[in-house]
């Protein structure tokens, strides 16, 4: 049965790893690393899309802050990228304002439609339909996009909303040249796209996908953008609701007008501790990345990596073997804090990382049959202790800082796009367990606590995050990735924090990945030596090279009071500042 399951698991994985490799991280595009580096002493904006960041700047330039950089800059990414994120999806955004120096989590995430049904991906036999969460209407959860930024930009922006929605306008209107990750990603997703007219009138010119640098206007959704600046709530209760919901039920999608209506996003409290002398906040549940971010790094604690030494077996393996307890808690206990009481603090502790650490040898791996989360009654003891996505990153000349990873799930989420509108919506579904066990498209599993229910938040992986030093702004920082996205914002955390490089160097280096199930330890293939992977293999790792993953973006403000941002090599962001 375990066999079964892992030959399973090993070809989903295989499949979602050529998939995010070739989809959402542009191996083709080897670019230098550090080219997308720049300083300033003022405000910088950072995106997976150079015309993305240039709406950020552009608000920074007009007197905007952060919160009008960042909503102009997510908001011109769900044009230029609509196969990553888009106002059809949903996500976490990280706001630290310099005035209160304390950190605020918003979740505009999707949520379940109120008739979805813990089932609803089964079939008669009790066996989940094979793409039944990835593709379609029904795959679709409530989008937060619009509500989410209106919502932060209306507490705490500064330039007027329509100011903010303008450079997206123009560049739904006027077009911009497809780039080749656009194209990449169009390929992979054809099917889908072709088969719904709506994506098909969208996507392709009468049927043909766009090439590299042409051309793509788009009409409707230039429309409703501009609807979108004269009454975001029209999103929700107004014209473009009646089309989604119209779309919804003419193509077996369950989402309805009361659904959009019933939308909102929730301020929570973001999941902050500390690491040495760093004090860092991340997105809290309904994500998983804050928790065991966290986790990870309690479990790391005071162990002298750099004396260890950056990419040698012993660091990459007490690394792995962090991970693969951390995935193992999450699968067990992580869901929607609304659903399910999540264990936060018990996770995020200290002396619970130290029960874990104790359990891991450094001679040796664990294979992950043998790694469990620990039962309910365990952790308990610890409850008490004190304790196809993008990101962007913008820091204001005042120090305000925004952190924001928004997606639509998988490439082109669900490859349906709602008719009239031009929006597309997302496959956030996939991301509930759709059955006790059985691995969604980044091959996680998990169980009830991450069951499908009316009005729930499927569980997340985004991390973003704001790191503060004494008081000060240090570090922001952010990825896409699906389940890797957690473990690229802790080696981009410890590459800028324990060994001191600068943030073009942290964000392109080498990344290492393990989430317990599938019991492997993946590597970017050409970024560690042989000997370490020999002797890794040795200690039982099984290890997986692949293709660069994690189009990563980060800031960070250096002693000298220089702001430092920098873009992946590995996608085609863009920092820009002033
Ligand atoms: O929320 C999550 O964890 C996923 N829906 C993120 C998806 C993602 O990162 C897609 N690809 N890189």
């Amino acid at each position: 049965m375990l066999v079964k399951m892992f030959s399973k698991l090993n070809c989903q994985v295989r499949i979602y790893t050529c998939f995010l490799t070739v989809l959402l991280f542009g191996c083709q595009q080897q670019l230098q690393p550090n080219l997308q580096q720049q300083r300033s002493k003022q405000g910088m904006a950072v995106s997976a899309h150079p015309l993305a960041s240039d709406a950020g700047l552009a608000m920074l330039q007009q007197g905007g802050n952060a919160v009008d950089a960042a909503a102009a800059t997510a908001l011109a990414i769900s044009v230029v990228e609509p196969f990553s994120a888009g106002i059809g999806g949903g996500g976490f955004l990280l706001l630290r304002r310099a005035q209160t120096g304390t950190v605020q989590a918003l979740d505009f995430r999707e949520r379940a439609p109120k008739r979805a049904t813990r089932d609803m991906y089964l079939d008669k036999q009790g066996k989940v339909r094979p793409r039944a969460s990835l593709d379609g209407h029904l795959a679709a959860g409530i989008p937060g996009t619009v509500a989410g930024l209106y919502t932060v930009h209306r507490e705490y922006g500064k330039l007027p909303w329509a100011a903010v929605v303008a450079p997206a306008i123009a560049l739904a209107e006027n077009g911009f040249p497809v780039s080749s990750r656009f194209v990449t990603a169009a390929r992979q997703r054809q099917d889908a796209i072709q088969k719904n007219p709506a994506a098909r009138q969208v996507f392709t010119r009468a049927g043909i996908l766009y090439q590299p640098g042409e051309l793509l206007v788009q009409r409707d959704l230039a429309q409703t953008l501009r609807k979108i600046a004269a009454d975001p709530q029209s999103f929700y209760t107004g014209d473009i609701a009646r089309s989604i919901a119209a779309d919804m039920a003419k193509n077996g999608g369950i989402m309805t007008l009361e659904d959009l209506k019933n939308y909102t996003p929730i301020w929570r409290n973001p999941v902050c501790g500390n690491f040495r002398s760093y004090q860092i906040c991340a997105m809290s549940p309904p994500s998983s990345g804050g928790v065991h971010l966290l986790q990870i790094l309690n479990m790391l604690g005071d162990t002298d990596l750099k004396r260890l030494g950056r990419q040698s077996a012993d660091t990459v393996h007490l690394l792995a073997e962090s991970m693969r307890v951390a995935y193992a808690d999450r699968a067990q206990y992580l869901g929607d804090p609304d659903f399910i009481s999540v264990p936060v603090k018990a996770l995020t502790g200290h002396n619970y990382a130290k029960l874990r650490r104790s359990q891991i040898q450094m001679s040796k791996a664990k294979p992950s049959n043998q790694v469990k989360a620990v039962d309910a009654k365990t952790l308990s003891r610890f409850v008490w202790e004190s304790p196809e996505t993008t990101h962007l990153t913008v820091v204001d000349k005042e120090r305000n800082v925004v952190s924001l990873t928004f997606t639509v799930n998988g490439g082109f989420g669900a490859g349906a796009v709602a008719a009239g509108t031009g929006i597309l919506l997302n496959n956030e579904m996939d991301d509930f367990v759709a059955a006790p066990g059985v691995p969604n498209l980044f091959g996680l599993v998990g169980g009830d606590a991450n069951s499908i229910a009316p009005g729930k938040t499927p569980l997340s992986s985004m991390t973003p995050i704001i790191v503060t030093e004494n008081g000060k702004f240090r570090l922001a920082a952010g990825a896409p990735g699906g389940s890797t996205i957690i473990t690229t914002v802790l080696q981009i955390v410890l590459n800028v924090l324990v060994y001191d490089m600068n943030v073009g160097e942290a964000v392109s280096a080498p990344r290492i990945h393990h989430q317990w199930i599938p019991d492997r330890l993946q590597v970017e293939r050409g970024g560690f030596d042989t000997a370490t992977l020999d002797e890794l293999r040795r200690r039982g790792h099984k290890i997986q090279e692949r293709e660069d993953w994690g189009n990563a973006n980060a800031i960070v403000l250096r002693s000298d009071g220089w702001l430092e941002g920098a873009a992946d090599r590995r996608g085609e962001g863009a920092t820009r500042s002033y």
